[in-house]
């Protein structure tokens, strides 16, 4: 494993995927103390200062392009399995966020570049809120932050950062190992926000339903009042409040 520190960086991701198109070899991992243009999913900023985890890892699956679906949800298990028996008190919400209390602890980021049928490169990011920082957050942001110091205090970002990386070259071999796929599904719908109303949006596309399993590519099935259908892009907004929508017995 070939890895970079820097005290400063623009984004660890962007960092990354420029020396993935010059040829860095698969796990090569790039960390900073802090960001100066962290990049969130859907375009969003993620704001980065001193004291948490900023770590971006080259994977160079030799897989179809296709299967990079299962990227983020992978991506965010072997988070969860890293994190140990503090695991059990975190939930995700698909693809990949997870969350402390309703809190997010954690974002991640997953890029990619494919040409044809192969895989040159994807680059997953994890901004992980390790403590409170001393600089106020941002208004629009602090009661939504969780940090891993309240479910682990002891847990150092260094050791985390190993562990992380331990999990995911694990699960990884799950984009096309089919067993250890069901193995990282097990993992991710243990701690998934299922079952429960959710506003889908795509950017563009709106609509209510109920998040009910993954499907085999790491799509998230919806139950909504047309009948179910898959999502592969797009996010969960908050949950519905005094939902119409009610779960099936
Ligand atoms: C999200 O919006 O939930 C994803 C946030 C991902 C942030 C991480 S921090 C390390 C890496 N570098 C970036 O610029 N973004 C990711």
């Amino acid at each position: 494993m070939i890895y970079h520190h820097f005290k400063t960086l623009g984004s660890t991701s962007e960092h990354l995927a420029k020396m993935a198109d010059d040829g860095a070899p698969e796990w090569t991992v790039v960390t900073a103390d802090r960001q100066t243009s962290g990049r969130g999913r859907g375009g969003k900023a993620w704001w980065s200062p001193e004291g948490n985890l900023y770590m971006s890892v080259l994977l160079r699956p030799e897989v179809d392009p296709r299967k990079l679906l299962r990227l983020p949800v992978t991506a965010s298990a072997a988070f969860l399995s890293a994190m140990g028996e503090s695991g059990s008190s975190l939930a995700v919400k698909w693809p990949n966020d997870i969350l402390f209390g309703g809190r997010k602890m954690v974002g991640i980021l997953v890029e990619s570049r494919s040409e044809g049928d192969k895989v040159l490169w994807a680059v997953v990011g994890f901004g992980v809120n390790v403590e409170r920082p001393e600089d106020d957050s941002p208004i629009e942001i602090r009661d939504r932050m969780a940090f891993v110091h309240e479910v682990d205090e002891d847990l150092e970002p260094e050791d985390l950062a190993e562990r992380i990386i331990r999990s995911l070259k694990e699960y990884s071999a799950g984009l096309k190992d089919e067993r250890i796929w069901d193995i990282v599904r097990d993992q991710w719908t243990r701690r998934a926000l299922l079952n429960t109303p959710y506003t889908y949006w795509d950017g563009g596309r709106k609509l209510h339903g109920i998040p009910i399993r993954l499907d085999v590519n790491g799509g998230l099935v919806m139950a909504t009042e047309d009948g179910e259908f898959t999502v592969y892009s797009g996010e969960l907004k908050d949950p519905i409040q005094n939902s119409k929508f009610k779960i099936q017995d």
